[in-house]
């Protein structure tokens, strides 16, 4: 009789790498499905920090050195943050928040300070975006525009990138010739580095280094972004107990933003505005 496995395509056959993180994640709260597309990114940092350890014995010897040295699950979290993002990704939901939620909520607020969030704002993709589209929505209004944006992010290296606001030409190209001229100056610097976020944008933006595992900000929200981190990455015991968390800093009436292809849990307190660019009101 023929093997089973070989009527199974190759990339579908599991290999030690997978293996190791069907293993590894979970015991960190965090889900294997989310990892599955991004995986390479973490694993090229885990094979590193195997060989600066000098484990020669791959996975095994890995293992056997997380159960006898328990601080290495926290290094082992660090490796697994997923850095990718872009401006006005899922360009859609962007025009939904213009248009819809953010135009509202500064007729509404008048003269009151409309506060935003950003939760893992990468390189600052989604914070500059959140700071274009108000940007957009005032400059030929005479709506008020009094918005100040929070974004944090536990990744050191990631954040001073975002407060930098410098972009390779390739980081641009889903955005229109006309946000490029807009937003962003030359640099007529290094390589990777060709264009930088123009002042008055960043001036309506607060870095601030934080990992929502151990706190979050005091401030209480009017719109908050949580796209493709929390539901995409955690388990589902820990996204209610971030939700939990999350409740007070939504203000009445507030939004939570979560990425295009992520579910939120069963919750009785939110309630969505529209499915499709996944965006939930608090009552
Ligand atoms: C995939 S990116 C998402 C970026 C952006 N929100 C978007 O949707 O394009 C996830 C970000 O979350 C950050 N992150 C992961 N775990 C975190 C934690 N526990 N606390 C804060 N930030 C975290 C990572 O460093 C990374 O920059």
């Amino acid at each position: 009789m023929r093997q089973v496995s070989y009527l199974i395509p190759k990339t579908m056959v599991p290999n030690s790498d997978i293996k190791f993180l069907q293993w590894a994640l979970p015991r960190m709260g965090y889900r294997w499905e989310g990892f599955r597309k991004p995986r390479n990114q973490v694993l090229k940092r885990i094979r590193e920090r195997m060989q600066q350890l000098g484990l020669s014995g791959g996975y095994p010897e890995f293992k056997e050195y997380l159960e006898s040295h328990p601080e290495e699950w926290k290094q082992l979290d660090r490796l697994c943050d997923v850095t990718i993002s872009k401006f006005f990704r899922d360009r859609k939901v962007w025009e939904f928040l213009r248009d819809h939620v953010l135009y509202e909520m500064l007729k509404k607020h008048e003269a009151k300070s409309v506060n935003l969030w950003s939760v893992g704002c990468c390189n600052g993709e989604e914070p500059y975006t959140l700071a274009m589209i108000s940007e957009q929505l005032t400059a030929n209004s005479d709506q008020q525009k009094n918005i100040s944006i929070l974004a944090t992010d536990r990744n050191a290296e990631v954040l001073e990138r975002a407060r930098t606001g410098r972009y390779p030409s390739g980081a641009l190209k889903e955005l229109t010739e006309d946000e490029i001229t807009t937003f962003f100056h030359e640099t007529g610097g290094k390589d990777d580095e060709d264009f930088e976020i123009n002042e008055f944008l960043k001036q309506q933006i607060s870095f601030e280094l934080r990992d929502i595992q151990y706190s979050l900000p005091d401030q209480v929200f009017d719109i908050i972004l949580c796209r493709n981190l929390v539901f995409t990455y955690f388990t589902q015991e820990r996204q209610l107990q971030f939700l939990q968390l999350l409740k007070p800093r939504l203000a009445n009436e507030a939004f939570l933003v979560i990425g295009s292809n992520e579910e939120l849990p069963k919750l009785g307190w939110l309630e969505a505005v529209s499915k499709t660019h996944r965006v939930y009101g608090r009552y």
